[in-house]
């Protein structure tokens, strides 16, 4: 990424540097504490699905809202790694034979297709509940009290009510478990579920970790809901009109999937006409916060201008 021009990419830059050092440390080869091993061609599969790649933007959230409140960097690091495990997790699972059938990931093959589709399995499993291991840490947060509220909160934004559920509204939008009809509605949930779940929760980490006034609390939710909304309107633009090797994945493949996305909906200009009306709404969200938030607001365009 070329940082040299613009103070966003540079702070998107270091985050990432830091959280690429802080995985490795985490995903270390030998077993910690009460574990009995670490199987190595699944701790090989784990940090292959999570290191060397990506755009780290969700640990960014989680420590650029940190910042506004002062929070040491380390604890909001911690819980951007957390995040950033859950998210790598849904990419492995996502890109299964029996979800989207993928070959390519963040320009390298999918983790099934490097090693094979149980471990792909497994190693989704424990990138899933390693996580909650991070969280639950004392190095996230000294008070057990908000470590309880990060917990929560990550479950809530990962199951039934968050990504794998909102994955599920994805997969039975195709239409798999039987004819099914959508408009802007259904796509606006299924988005806020299966994406927007896992990036607001990056937003509301660091009002968490501050302990945060309610108003601060609903100005980052509010912030994160129009980011979230934004970052898959994009991924759904960059599947059609993306070029494959900037983006690491397969592009084209949604319409031939038939998958519920704002461009099925609404068409390509109409997606493109959300995505900068979220882009004004998140930077609305974030008024309250003044000339501190202006990093967060840099962010929001950077999801819509993207191009990878
Ligand atoms: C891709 O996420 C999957 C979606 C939720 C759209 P990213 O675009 O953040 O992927 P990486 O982590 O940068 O590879
Ligand atoms: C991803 O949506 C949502 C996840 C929860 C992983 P996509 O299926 O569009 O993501 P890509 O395009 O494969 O990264
Ligand atoms: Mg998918
Ligand atoms: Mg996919
Ligand atoms: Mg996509």
């Amino acid at each position: 990424m070329d940082a040299k021009n613009s103070p966003f990419l540079t702070r998107l830059d270091a985050v990432a540097a830091e959280t690429e050092t802080l995985l490795n440390q985490l995903l270390a080869t030998k077993p910690i504490d009460a574990e009995l091993a670490r199987p190595p061609r699944l701790i090989e599969a784990m940090r292959y699905s999570s290191l060397g790649g990506g755009k780290r933007f969700r640990p960014f959230l989680v420590v650029e809202s940190a910042a506004l409140f002062g929070v040491p960097r380390q604890r909001a690091l911690m819980a951007g790694a957390a995040l950033e495990c859950v998210h790598c997790y849904s990419l492995v699972h996502d890109d299964l034979p029996a979800m989207d059938n993928d070959e390519l990931r963040r320009g390298q093959p999918t983790a099934h297709r490097k090693f094979d589709e149980a471990t792909a399995i497994l190693a989704g499993d424990s990138l899933l509940t390693f996580a909650f291991d991070i969280l639950s840490r004392e190095d996230t947060h000294p008070d057990a009290a908000v470590r309880i509220a990060l917990v929560n909160a990550l479950a809530r934004a990962s199951g039934v009510g968050g990504m794998a559920g909102g994955q599920m509204l994805d997969l039975a939008a195709e239409g798999r478990f039987g004819a099914q009809k959508h408009g802007e509605t259904d796509v606006k949930m299924l988005q806020a579920m299966k994406t927007g779940a896992l990036l607001r929760f990056g937003c509301e980490a660091g009002g968490v970790l501050a302990s945060a006034k309610p108003h601060e609390r609903e100005a980052l939710e509010r912030y994160g809901s129009a980011v979230g909304e934004a970052f898959q309107i994009a991924d759904d633009l960059l599947d059609i009109e993306g070029d494959p090797a900037l983006v690491g994945k397969q592009t084209g493949k949604d319409t031939a999937a038939g998958k519920a996305t704002f461009v099925s909906v609404l068409g390509l200009a109409g997606a493109k006409t959300r995505l900068q009306q979220l882009v004004a709404e998140a930077e609305n969200a974030l008024a309250t916060f003044g000339p501190n938030a202006a990093i967060l607001i840099e962010g929001a365009r950077f999801v819509a201008d993207r191009r990878a």
